[in-house]
């Protein structure tokens, strides 16, 4: 583990450094690492390993488009591509990426897979911290662990094509064989992570659902949709209200802060952003800290895990999800968006 300061704060992690991808290699070499679930983080995980160098195979339900996606992407039905149950025979770690629901509809299924000396691993510490709604509970004597890309499994591969890492936590929740936490930070540099951090699976599942419903999405939608609003209530066009809303955002200063930090940006704008922006962050934080407390503590007492757990285990879940995404993709600020996007100028 490299010690490193953030921020004043010393924390050990894992970087490519102490731990190099032939070393990760070395110790899953007699592995064969079954990935169930070819969704958003299954094909990320599984491709990136693969071109790693790793002993990799997929599980996943035939007959829908992941199995075609899977197909699509090089694995070849009985060499390495299987049914869910095949897999789980093949496999000696396994990886369970099925979408949280259908982890908790599986799990009979996998739980009779897990024999001795295999290892359960998790992208998410959702089951296990919530076994008592989940009732996902391994046998004592299997590995358990995760790692969890901090980032969609689009961007994991992505990022690896281009030569660059997603950052992940790991937790061990189980060291059966002694030798777990290796393990699991092997299939960390194995999955194509930037730097690696040591979590629990409580802290990864209470920080990861406050963070998409807050930063990350929620809330930002939340602050987009507030500002348009007023934007277009003052007699501003669609396309001025998005323009100065979302684009500018995404399009100009967010690859600057992801370069170089918010400070920077601060240091880097007219005087007159400087100080209107100098001036607003805090009446913003002191507005929405009340809703990152009630968020937390919501998340903390298990009542988001429930209402998750309910709401997406129905089994009208996906029209009746599918009706609140059409209510966002058909918003005014959305559908400007979408003809914004479209006169973004083609490099040719
Ligand atoms: N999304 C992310 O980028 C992300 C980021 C970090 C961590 N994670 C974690 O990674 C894990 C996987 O997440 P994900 O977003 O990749 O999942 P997902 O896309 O929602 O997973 C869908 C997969 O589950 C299968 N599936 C759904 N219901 C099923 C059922 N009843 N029986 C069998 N298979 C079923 C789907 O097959 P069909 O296509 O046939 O339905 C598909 O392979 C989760 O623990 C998640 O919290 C995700």
């Amino acid at each position: 583990m490299a010690k490193l300061n953030f921020g004043g704060v010393e924390e050990e992690v894992v970087t490519r450094e102490e731990f190099p991808l032939e070393k990760a290699r070395e110790v899953l070499a007699d592995d064969t690492i079954a990935v169930i679930g070819y969704g958003v983080q299954g094909p990320g995980q599984s491709l990136n390993m693969r071109d790693n160098g790793f002993n990799v195979i997929v599980g996943q339900r035939k007959g829908g488009k992941s199995w075609d996606k899977a197909i699509a992407d090089g694995w070849v039905p009985g060499e390495t591509l299987f049914e869910i149950e095949e897999a789980l025979e093949k496999g000696t770690i396994i990886c369970y990426l099925l979408s949280d629901a259908a982890q908790i509809e599986l799990w009979p299924t996998v739980k009779k897979a897990l024999t001795p000396g295999k290892s359960l691993y998790f992208s998410h510490g959702f089951g296990i911290t919530y076994k008592d709604k989940t009732g996902i509970v391994p046998p004592a004597d299997v590995d358990v662990f995760l790692v969890a890309p901090k980032g969609s499994g689009t961007s994991l591969r992505r990022m690896f094509v281009e030569g660059k890492g997603l950052n992940s936590s790991f937790a061990v929740f189980q060291d059966a064989t002694g030798n777990a936490r290796t393990r699991c930070i092997a299939m960390g540099i194995g999955v194509g992570s930037g730097y690696l951090f040591e979590t629990d699976f409580y802290r990864e599942v209470t920080s990861d659902l406050t963070g998409e419903r807050g930063t990350l999405m929620g809330a930002i939608q939340g602050i987009f949709a507030a500002q348009y609003e007023v934007l277009r209530a003052n007699g501003h066009s669609p396309s001025e209200a998005f323009n100065e809303t979302v684009e500018e955002l995404t399009q100009s200063l967010m690859p600057l802060v992801a370069e170089n930090g918010m400070d920077w940006m601060y240091a880097n704008c007219s005087t007159t952003a400087q100080r209107g922006a100098l001036d607003w962050w805090k009446p913003f934080r002191d507005a929405t800290k009340p809703v990152f407390e009630k968020l937390y503590n919501s998340v903390k007492s298990g009542e988001q895990a429930e209402i998750s757990i309910t709401r997406n285990s129905k089994a009208d879940y996906r029209e009746k999800l599918e009706v609140e995404l059409a209510e966002l993709r058909d918003s005014e600020m959305w559908r400007a968006g979408s003809t914004v996007r479209g006169l973004r100028p083609e490099r040719g």
